[in-house]
């Protein structure tokens, strides 16, 4: 299916990434340059074949149930997927593609700059040099935690909480994980697995969510986690914010029970909680995990190479549901 634009872009994606859908399906794009609202989103995608959208389009139950009898398929461009009803979509025989494996490497890149943005007071170091108040290097100032040989703990350890691991071993870091399944040795890769929780809080230096957001896992990384955590640990979230408990890790970083949190995700983005903005010891960033210029592009063609297979009766690779 080339010969028709049956293919609406709803999300607002990266120029050559638009350019990509327009070139092989001649799709209909978003042009307002920002999310559209859900009435806009369903006038757009009348009479289509294809949807894309992105993790800031809501496809909840009630939306799902507008969609034109049309459409076939929805692709994400994201690897999140807690901003649509999947079993709402599987109901209706509409099948989901996203952008795994594609991300992952950017994504632990990020990860790690969390860490050693956090550990190492890098929002402090550079508001100080910027500051023009900086008088010198004294042996006093700025001391962070060391990154390098500590114990890290991994909350899922699918693709990215694996490539973070890869990472975290060229620093000479312990890895522990935590995960729904143990993984193969192999793909443990001399990572230490807790089938507890709280277990894994307890030996985590530096504890790294890398989990998606579901039912099972909004609110999990709350006061009784956090609370296992030894003293001057470093939390780091790399999925969604919606997995912390705001809450009890602003008391745990004010209260100094632990070292610093380094964050790219944040529930209700972008009305985060404030004291993420005031905390020193908070090195935040606003969700750039998978925003590199190759990544994205990359994450746009599996996207068409997807919906390619998917228009001429194969299985596209990336199909999620
Ligand atoms: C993803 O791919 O899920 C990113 O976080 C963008 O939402």
């Amino acid at each position: 299916m080339t010969d028709s634009p049956h293919v609406f872009v709803a999300c607002d994606l990266p120029e050559s990434v638009q350019a990509l859908f327009v070139e092989r399906f001649q799709a209909r794009c978003n042009d307002k340059g920002r999310t559209l609202t859900a009435p806009e989103l369903l006038e757009g995608v009348k009479g289509k074949r294809a949807l894309v959208i992105t993790a800031t389009d809501c496809l909840s139950a009630d939306i799902v149930a507008q969609l034109p009898d049309t459409l076939e398929v929805v692709c994400t461009y994201s690897i999140g997927m807690e901003h649509m009803d999947i079993d709402a979509l599987k109901a209706r025989g509409i099948a989901v593609l996203a952008t795994p494996d594609v991300l992952s490497e950017s994504c632990a890149d990020t990860a790690f700059l969390l860490m050693l943005g956090a550990a190492r007071r890098v929002l402090e170091s550079s508001a100080l040099l910027r500051s023009g108040e900086w008088t010198g290097w004294t042996p006093r100032q700025l001391l962070g935690v060391d990154v390098w040989g500590r114990r890290l703990g991994i909350l899922g350890m699918g693709r990215i909480g694996r490539a973070i691991a890869q990472r975290a071993r060229g620093f000479g870091m312990e890895v522990h994980y935590h995960n729904r399944n143990r993984l193969a040795e192999a793909l443990e890769a001399g990572a230490i697995y807790h089938d507890s929780l709280p277990e894994l809080a307890a030996q985590s230096d530096f504890f790294c969510i890398a989990c998606p957001s579901s039912p099972a896992t909004r609110g999990l990384v709350n006061t009784a986690i956090i609370s296992r955590l030894p003293p001057q640990a470093v939390v780091c979230n790399i999925a969604r914010g919606d997995i912390i408990d705001d809450a009890a890790l602003v008391e745990a970083l004010e209260s100094g029970a632990i070292a610093a949190a380094g964050l790219d995700v944040f529930a209700g983005e972008p009305d985060i909680h404030p004291a993420y903005r005031r905390l020193p010891n908070v090195f935040g960033l606003p969700h750039i995990g998978s925003a590199t210029e190759s990544t994205r592009l990359a994450m746009g063609r599996l996207l068409c190479d997807g919906l390619q297979a998917y228009f001429s009766g194969a299985q596209p690779s990336n199909r999620v549901a």
